[in-house]
């Protein structure tokens, strides 16, 4: 394809696919899963996966889009047999995430909303818990902000690569980092806040010995990166030959790292200043931190900080995602890239229905005792990209020639590149097998 959409910058480029590895699992997934398992000892394990797994991956998916000049499933198609149908897992996979990703950005902007017009503060007086359960087991309400933010994510993609997707991250990511590092800071000066320090930075040890620690640090590391649906196939297809591709992915997994800490520091110091448990589950946005914002001084700002930065930060993970099945519509079908957004965009929102429905109208269809968004949400996370991302290691590690893959990850001489090729073919296929295995036989 002569007209390939490219970036125009390479600092677009690496704030786009910052943009899509920060998203609703550095802020709030993050958090919660580090206080279930062991706080500080979680944040080793889990830089350990990120750095042997997660950046490894990155770069092996970058160099694929950009060796393949197509979308998801072209980069497989040299593979021959049946390697293109891992590119159509991850077409469906993309697809099958954002719609119900698409359902917590849509709480995210309603709770956003709510902080900035009031409506959510005077609803303190009925007890958050009791309002963010009324919310979600409403017929209408999720699903309309469903509706609204995978509109504004449409809107973004159907802008195209560079004056779209490129241009909207150049603007929203320098700020939201700037916006995290305040509330960070500010969260920091609460008394008593040093407990929440202590909790995100003092090793458990024992945590260390805990298999379920490793497997859901593994998780995290796959969710919060996005790596395992092509997604950063699809991005790495829009860059140009010059850009350099580990300096480029080195500085994604730092920049995702970071935002995970920075919100790590955003939300446990106030938490523990108000002497609230920290291992809140999933609810810890939505009822634990409204509490702490309402009891803070000037928490009302830093509430409606909090909601902007996790609605903004899933939209610009969803425009990734919903750009993976766009990009291979244009390519494969021909299509035009509006026609192509409105398309998917349709086809997404009406998959996710059930997962708005999840908590109420449909709360009663359950599976092992999760509703219909947590199972999805578990099998993505456990499932779905370990096993993207196992695949991804061993088309770019061993279907690929080994002089050829080097090249395509600019690379080609040295010890890095060794250490990256070894990385990608035995550990980290290896590692993500184990931890899957114990998974699915539940051990
Ligand atoms: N990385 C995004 C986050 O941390 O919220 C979400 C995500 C994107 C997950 C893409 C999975 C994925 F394939």
């Amino acid at each position: 394809m002569a007209d390939r959409e490219q970036w125009i910058s390479r600092r677009g480029f690496i704030l786009a696919t910052i943009g899509s590895a920060v998203g609703i699992g550095n802020i709030w997934r993050f958090s919660y899963v580090a206080g279930e398992n062991g706080g500080a000892a979680f944040l080793l394990i889990y830089i350990f996966c990120v750095a042997l797994i997660g950046l490894p991956l990155v770069i092996a998916e970058l160099a694929m889009g950009r060796r393949g000049q197509g979308d998801a499933v072209a980069a497989f198609t040299i593979g021959g047999r049946g390697w293109p149908w891992v590119g159509w897992m991850c077409v469906g996979g993309a697809a099958i995430i954002l719609s119900y990703y698409t359902v917590i950005a849509g709480w995210a902007l309603k709770y956003f909303a709510g902080a900035a017009t009031g409506s959510l503060w005077t609803a303190a007086g009925e007890g958050f818990g009791g309002y963010f359960r009324k919310f979600i087991a409403n017929l209408g309400e999720p699903v309309a902000w469903q509706a609204v933010i995978l509109g504004a994510t449409m809107f973004v993609v159907a802008g195209g690569v560079a004056r779209g997707i490129e241009l909207f991250n150049r603007w929203v990511m320098p700020l939201l980092a700037l916006l995290l590092v305040g509330l960070a800071v500010y969260a920091l000066t609460l008394p008593n806040s040093m407990g929440g320090v202590r909790f995100l930075f003092a090793p458990d040890w024992a945590a260390f010995a805990r298999p379920q620690v490793w497997a859901a640090a593994m998780g995290q590391a796959f969710f919060s990166l996005g790596v395992g649906m092509a997604i950063f196939v699809t991005y790495g297809s829009y860059m140009p030959r010059e850009f350099s591709l580990p300096v480029s992915a080195l500085a994604v997994v730092v920049g995702d790292t970071l935002f995970a800490i920075v919100a790590g520091l955003a939300i446990f110091p106030g938490v523990f200043a108000f002497g609230i448990d920290p291992a809140s589950g999933p609810e810890l946005a939505f009822i634990t931190l409204p509490q702490v914002f309402l009891r803070m001084p000037g928490g009302i700002i830093a509430g409606i900080v909090f909601f902007f930065l996790l609605s903004a930060a899933a939209l610009t993970s969803m425009v990734s995602l919903l750009e993976v099945p766009v990009s291979m519509a244009m390519h494969r079908l021909g299509m035009r890239r509006w026609p192509a957004t409105a398309m998917f965009g349709v086809i997404i929102f009406i998959i996710g229905v059930p997962s708005a429905m999840s908590f109420g109208a449909l709360s009663h269809i359950r599976f092992n005792g999760g509703g219909i968004l947590d199972t999805i949400d578990a099998a993505v996370s456990n499932i779905l990209l370990p096993l993207g991302g196992i695949l991804i290691a061993l088309f770019a590690g061993w279907r690929l020639g080994r002089a050829e893959v080097l090249k395509e990850a600019d690379m080609e001489d040295g010890a890095l590149g060794r250490v990256w090729l070894w990385l990608v073919r035995i550990v980290a296929p290896a590692a993500v097998l184990l931890i899957l295995l114990r998974k699915l036989l539940g051990a």
